[in-house]
């Protein structure tokens, strides 16, 4: 996001970072920036609906709904605004707002306010389920586009977007977000995944967390598309040690995003993973990571069609 951070580990957008202590105890373990835990788009307009069904019956003037609306809203975000006020104001790194949408809605105005209220940087996490056998892949990609204009638009801060990688033209779409004015993109969001009980016949949730050969999927994107897009690229999904980390500079990102491994660790991992880094820059003789970074991106390796590899091949152990 062209944010200058003191490490590149940066402690991701979850539960855990809706609380000033965790951002706190993130920032005390060396994360180089916090992203908070997201205001859902989604939850604001449940929310709305949801006082407005409740309160139905008290209010007998037309007003009366808009007025409900605008508070729950109001109250949604105020709570947001307050913990970002009071997390910027306790760490020494940057604090990122989040903002989880699924529409270029009037919330965008939100992102005025969080830049206010003392957010260094603005994480937009969209995604569009492409589930609807009615909409192209080009409407769908439309909503991408409109978003990020909006919100770019409406603050000076920086912008990125967390993606997923559910693009038709992954390296084309790719390119486009980049230079739409965003400063950075967050490779690749993770979500929750539904799994089926097969005594009860009921759906219960799958796995929360990641696992560490979740990595490899974002590792060769953001080895493919370091250096062929407009802006800074971040790595999220499957990193859980300083090995992962090590890798994920390696392909071109200029930082990575956890959450899974604090959940189950807690954020003390990220000093680990920050003492993995140093000891492998000093045994390569690094003093900076740019002595190092992006040295196995797509354009520098010399085999780069391994990235490009998907089929388990007979020979798919010759990598090199
Ligand atoms: C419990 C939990 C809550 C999460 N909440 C959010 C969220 O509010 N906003 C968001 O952008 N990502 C959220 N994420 C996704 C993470 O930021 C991250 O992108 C994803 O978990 C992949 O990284 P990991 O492999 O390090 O866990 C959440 C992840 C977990 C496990």
């Amino acid at each position: 996001m062209g944010l200058e951070l003191r490490s590149p580990v940066i402690a991701a957008s979850s539960t855990l970072t809706g609380t000033v202590e965790n951002v706190v105890e993130a920032a005390r373990c060396g994360a180089g920036a916090v992203v908070l835990k997201s205001l859902f788009e989604e939850q604001i307009l449940l929310d709305s609906a949801e006082s407005v069904e409740e309160n139905e019956q008290r209010f007998w003037y037309g007003q009366a709904e808009d007025y409900i609306r605008e508070y729950s809203r109001a109250d949604a975000l105020n709570g947001y605004l307050a913990l970002l006020d009071e997390c910027s104001r306790s760490v020494p790194v940057p604090v990122i707002a989040s903002i989880n949408c699924v529409s270029a809605g009037e919330w965008v105005s939100f992102a005025r306010e969080m830049e206010g209220a003392g957010a260094a940087g603005l994480e937009v996490n969209i995604f569009v389920p492409p589930s609807d056998s009615s909409r192209s892949a080009r409407e769908n990609e439309q909503v991408y586009y409109d978003v990020l204009e909006r919100v770019t638009k409406a603050v000076h801060i920086p912008v990125s977007a967390k993606i997923s990688s559910y693009f038709s033209s992954m390296t084309e779409s790719v390119g486009r977000l980049s230079r739409s004015g965003i400063g950075g993109l967050v490779l690749f969001n993770r979500f929750f995944s539904p799994d089926i009980d097969i005594e009860t016949f009921s759906l219960k949730p799958g796995p929360v967390f990641s696992t560490p050969s979740e990595l490899h999927h974002s590792l060769r994107w953001i080895a493919m598309l370091s250096g062929r897009v407009g802006c800074d690229l971040a790595a999220s999904t499957g990193v859980h040690d300083g090995e992962a980390l090590i890798k994920q500079l390696l392909a071109g990102a200029s930082a990575v995003e956890v959450a899974s491994v604090l959940y189950q660790k807690g954020f003390e991992e990220i000093r680990i993973m920050l003492g993995v880094l140093e000891e492998y820059m000093d045994r390569h003789g690094f003093e900076r990571l740019s002595d190092f970074a992006g040295r196995m991106r797509m354009d520098a390796v010399e085999n780069p069609a391994a990235y490009e590899r998907v089929q388990f091949l007979k020979h798919f152990g010759n990598m090199s």
